[in-house]
């Protein structure tokens, strides 16, 4: 169970997965769902169920049942995302009304949004659905969003966040005041699985990892 992050740094790392030769992964072990949707039409350039097809569903084997996207985004917003949220619950919630989710794909933005939980919108406060709609004043759309508790739920969540354009929202992230209306990435907190961030040198900048953490340098 794999949740999935729409952004340039997440969509090379898909191409880089469909470039792998075949057999490294058992894709039809792997069941996929999306961390966030722009309201829009899978077939529609924004749509991030479109960029993940285009990178690494046509390159690789999934079942199909195992592709758990947003059902007929591109309407209601509220619908589309109760939709996604009762197909989800049957999917991924345990009979003990645990969430079951491998790995958290997150991209972060400039302004230290992270999936669609961006600056003082509502979706932040959201504490009881796995997902929900989000209306963002600055981008004038909806979008359909995981919510932090869902993606704190995961066994493994990895940031993946590249460019120079991510250092300041990285310090905001690590050092900054603690708000999360204003930062929300900073609800990113894994109930108890692992947090780890993969980023590139411009991103990490001057940047010091938080208290406790540790850099690793990869070539
Ligand atoms: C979206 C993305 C968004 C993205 C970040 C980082 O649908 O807009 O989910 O949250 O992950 O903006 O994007 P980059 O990796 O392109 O900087």
């Amino acid at each position: 169970m794999l949740a999935l992050a729409g952004g340039s740094t997440p969509k090379r790392l898909y191409q880089l997965l469909a470039e792998l030769p075949e057999g490294t992964i058992n894709w039809s072990k792997v069941v996929l769902l999306w961390g966030d949707e722009r309201n829009v039409p899978s077939d529609s350039e924004q749509s991030n169920f479109r960029m993940v097809r285009e990178n690494l569903l046509d390159h690789v084997e999934i079942p199909a049942d195992n592709i758990l996207a947003v059902p007929d985004p591109g309407g209601e917003a509220k619908t589309a995302a109760a939709e996604y949220d009762a197909l989800l619950r049957a999917k991924i919630v345990d009979e003990y009304g645990s969430v079951n989710l491998d790995c958290a794909l997150l991209g972060m933005g400039d302004d230290v949004h992270t999936a669609s939980l961006f600056p003082g919108t509502t979706a932040l406060a959201e504490t009881e659905k796995l997902v929900v709609e989000n209306w963002v004043e600055k981008l004038d759309c909806w979008r359909i969003t995981l919510t932090a508790p869902t993606l704190n739920a995961a066994s493994s969540v990895l940031f993946l966040i590249a460019g120079n354009a991510k250092q300041q929202a990285l310090h905001l992230l690590w050092h900054g005041e603690r708000d999360a209306q204003r930062y929300p990435s900073q609800l990113i907190q894994p109930a108890s699985g692992e947090l780890r961030f993969m980023l590139d040198e411009a991103a990490v900048g001057e940047n010091r990892p938080p208290d406790g953490a540790t850099l690793e340098f990869h070539s």
